[in-house]
């Protein structure tokens, strides 16, 4: 596996293996690697012949109170996983590298950025933004690969994507869980395990919501009603319970399309999921103990 912490090395290690007519599939990741990360990897593989793996904990898109300073970070570790998974090439720029100064130039999202993760974290989403562009300039990848689990995150690269022409294809793949249906998240490692405990009130969450669509009820706040009832435990302060279509946008009946898209507080920790209904979290992929 190459390791990379140029940004022109990288690019021209991805020039030379499309001159040899190799595609690249590329999953940018800020590090910590779990299975998650790990079968986005999988799935560039399947999509691409080479793949690259980014780890940078991007400070443009952590707000001054949020917690980049503590954010999980362990790269021996990381680069063991990426290499056991077949990972071609790992690009680790240093923030000095990606950001010599105050970028004057970003990329701001429309209004569908500040509902949802955008009213808890204002400037989010420009910082997620700004970094994917830069990373998409930096690898130059056919296709990259990211995760249901960010489901916001995912829609607005898609749509950056499609709006701003980059000549990216971005495939989404499913959220992995554990057993127990907490979604894998870099995060999880903060939870203390009372914490772990209380954050199965997100899944259960989805579950009683999509338990409640199919009971027959299509009433959107009646169905958020049911799933909010349930999104409790010790130390969680529920953010929002939200009912949207692929556009973000809340619906007026709830169907099979319909994608539930929870965030809470599980003591400092904020946690999210989603599930589109019509799929339910049961048929999401698993850890395997
Ligand atoms: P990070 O949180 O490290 O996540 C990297 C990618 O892994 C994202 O596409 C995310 O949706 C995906 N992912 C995380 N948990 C997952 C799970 N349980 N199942 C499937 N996929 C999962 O998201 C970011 O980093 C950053 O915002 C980034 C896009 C790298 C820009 O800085």
């Amino acid at each position: 596996m190459r390791e990379i912490t140029s940004i022109t090395e990288m690019r021209s290690w991805s020039r030379t293996e499309r001159s040899r007519r190799h595609t690249i599939g590329f999953v940018p990741t800020m590090g910590f690697l779990h299975e998650g990360h790990l079968r986005l990897v999988d799935r560039a593989r399947e999509l691409a012949e080479r793949v690259v793996v980014s780890i940078f904990v991007n400070p443009l898109q952590f707000g001054p109170h949020e917690d980049l300073a503590r954010y999980p970070r362990d790269l021996p570790r990381d680069r063991k996983l990426a290499e056991a998974r077949g990972v071609d090439c790992l690009f680790v720029p240093d923030a000095s590298a990606m950001y010599p100064a105050e970028p004057v130039a970003r990329v701001v999202p429309g209004p569908v950025a500040d509902a949802l993760e955008g009213t808890a974290r204002p400037g989010h989403f420009t910082g997620v933004l700004t970094v994917v562009s830069k990373l998409f300039h930096i690898v130059e990848p056919d296709v990259a690969v990211f995760g249901r689990k960010d489901f916001q995150q995912g829609m607005l690269v898609r749509r950056m994507v499609q709006d701003l022409d980059f000549g990216v294809a971005i495939d989404i793949a499913p959220t992995v869980r554990e057993l127990d249906g907490l979604a894998l998240s870099s995060r999880n490692t903060y939870l203390s395990t009372d914490e772990r405990r209380s954050a199965l009130a997100l899944s259960r969450a989805l579950r009683t919501l999509e338990q409640t669509w199919r009971g027959g009820e299509a009433d959107p706040m009646k169905v958020q009603r049911a799933g909010l009832e349930v999104m409790h435990a010790p130390g969680v302060i529920a953010e929002y319970c939200a009912l949207v279509d692929e556009n973000l946008q809340p619906v007026s009946r709830v169907t099979a399309h319909t994608v539930a898209v929870v965030a809470a507080r599980v003591g400092k920790t904020r946690l999210l999921d989603n599930v589109v209904l019509g799929e339910g979290i049961g048929a999401d992929p698993r850890v395997t103990p």
